[in-house]
């Protein structure tokens, strides 16, 4: 049966959902979504003082892979991709005339969509990654080095989890280590932290104007950045994804500068955070469970279980967002044309339909179909690489870790969008 009715969410749960401080109390917002695949699967969710344009929220694992996996119905444009606010919609308007600061993959549909994500799909399938995996082993080991070298006690998240995935992105896009910080500012500048232990950028206090200033600013600065890596691929290529992108052409044209920036900056940014948080995800559980830590030291064909079912657990991107390209309907509720919609992946990836017990972290489960790296045309474009990272990481960890357990209270990161562990503190000893 379609419901025409709008089920609508109290201002009280409304708020929750788009409340980054939501996001840092997970067992809360487990329960919020609990409620709300029971009664109110896709819930008309709207902002009692006008500051965002009501959406769809969909928390049912069925309807957020439907939603997925129509790409000619649910699109990527010309709604933002990501939960945003009118006022900060009005902001990237002004800083580069579009919804989104900028524009990439995520933000194009088909049939320009197809033509950027071809280009570099090939580079990303596992056959080309195992050309890199040398480097990635040196990179986890140097990473693994610091832990060893901090003692016998360490918070995991700024020592191993967040660098780690940040050197390897940097690395596949030809960015030097002396220029790796300058980007992650600039990614951080762009995007604003909503955590304020994070976000570091000095922003916090700054005028609309000031930070209109700086953010442009940023996009301008990736752009000459990019412009000139870009350059210097094309005059000297190499087998890394910044020359695919630099010598890339789109129905005979080279990529301008603004698209080539876009396509650097997906992947630079789509690349880091994410990992970093499945990591650390998959570092707590091992902490919390010293006997599966134990068996999977002994056998490691338990690992790539621990892999996925971490980025399951930890769900890092937490939505994203489509427009409803037609009068449609999901889950028997009835949409309009135009509508937004918030597919919620930490949701959908703890849907009891779906998935067994989804609050335990369960190396074993299978099947483990998560939709924590999304389906249909955008499915994650780096998901062979994010679990190839990990893989590569938690062999040297346990290799040179003898015994882990929590040493502190792990805390998360306030944010809606992609999210996961601030700190992990951890306490080990070294194998012999
Ligand atoms: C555990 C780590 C990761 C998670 C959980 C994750 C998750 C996701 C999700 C949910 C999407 C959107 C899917 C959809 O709309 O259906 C996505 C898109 C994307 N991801 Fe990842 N990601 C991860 C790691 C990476 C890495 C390592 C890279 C590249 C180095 C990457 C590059 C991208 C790109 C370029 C897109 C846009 C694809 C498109 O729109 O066609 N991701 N990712």
């Amino acid at each position: 049966m379609v419901t025409e009715a709008y089920p609508t969410l109290s201002a009280e749960m409304g708020t929750k959902i788009i409340d980054p401080q939501s996001y840092a109390e997970w067992d809360g917002l487990l329960d919020t979504f609990d409620w709300l695949r029971e009664n109110m699967p896709v819930a008309r969710v709207v902002a009692e003082d006008d500051s965002f344009d009501p959406f769809w929220l969909v928390t049912r694992y069925e309807d957020a892979m439907h939603v997925s996996k129509n790409n000619k119905t649910f699109l990527n444009r010309p709604r933002s991709t990501v939960f945003s606010t009118k006022e900060a919609i009005a902001f990237s308007e002004r800083v580069t005339g579009s919804k989104m600061l900028v524009d990439s993959l995520v933000t194009f549909d088909a049939p320009i969509h197809p033509k950027y994500r071809r280009l570099t799909q090939e580079w990303f399938m596992p056959k080309n990654l195992k050309t890199m995996e040398a480097e990635i082993e040196a990179l986890a080991r140097t990473t693994v080095d610091r832990l060893v070298n901090a003692g016998t006690e360490a918070d995991f998240v700024p020592l191993v989890s967040a660098p780690y995935p940040l050197h390897v992105v940097m690395q596949i896009l030809g960015v030097p280590e002396e220029d790796e910080q300058r980007m992650l500012f600039l990614t951080q500048q762009m995007f604003g932290g909503q955590d304020e232990d994070l976000s570091g950028t000095g922003m916090k206090d700054m005028t609309p104007e000031q930070i209109t200033q700086v953010v442009a600013g940023a996009v301008a600065e990736f752009e000459r950045y990019f412009a000139a890596l870009a350059a210097d691929r094309r005059a000297n290529p190499t087998d890394d994804v910044a020359s695919v992108i630099a010598n890339a052409t789109v129905d005979g044209e080279p990529l301008n500068d603004r698209d080539m920036a876009g396509y650097y900056i997906i992947v630079a940014s789509a690349g880091h955070d994410t990992t970093s948080a499945s990591t650390a995800g998959a570092m707590m559980a091992l902490a919390q469970d010293p006997e599966q830590f134990a068996r999977v030291k002994a056998d490691r064909s338990l690992l790539p279980g621990i892999v996925e079912e971490a980025i399951r657990w930890t769900s890092p991107v937490q939505h994203f967002m489509r427009t409803a390209a037609e009068d449609t309907e999901v889950g028997g509720q009835k949409i309009a044309k135009d509508d937004w919609l918030m597919i919620n992946y930490v949701a959908a990836n703890h849907d009891p339909d779906q998935f067994d017990d989804p609050r335990k972290f369960d190396a074993a489960r299978s099947p483990n179909r998560h939709l924590a790296f999304g389906a249909g045309a955008h499915q994650c474009l780096g998901l062979h690489m994010a679990r190839l990272e990990m893989k590569i990481l938690f062999n040297e960890l346990l290799d040179r870790i003898e015994t882990l357990e929590l040493a502190g209270e792990p805390a998360r990161a306030k944010s809606t969008f992609v999210g996961g562990l601030k700190t992990l503190p951890i306490r080990y000893t070294l194998s012999k």
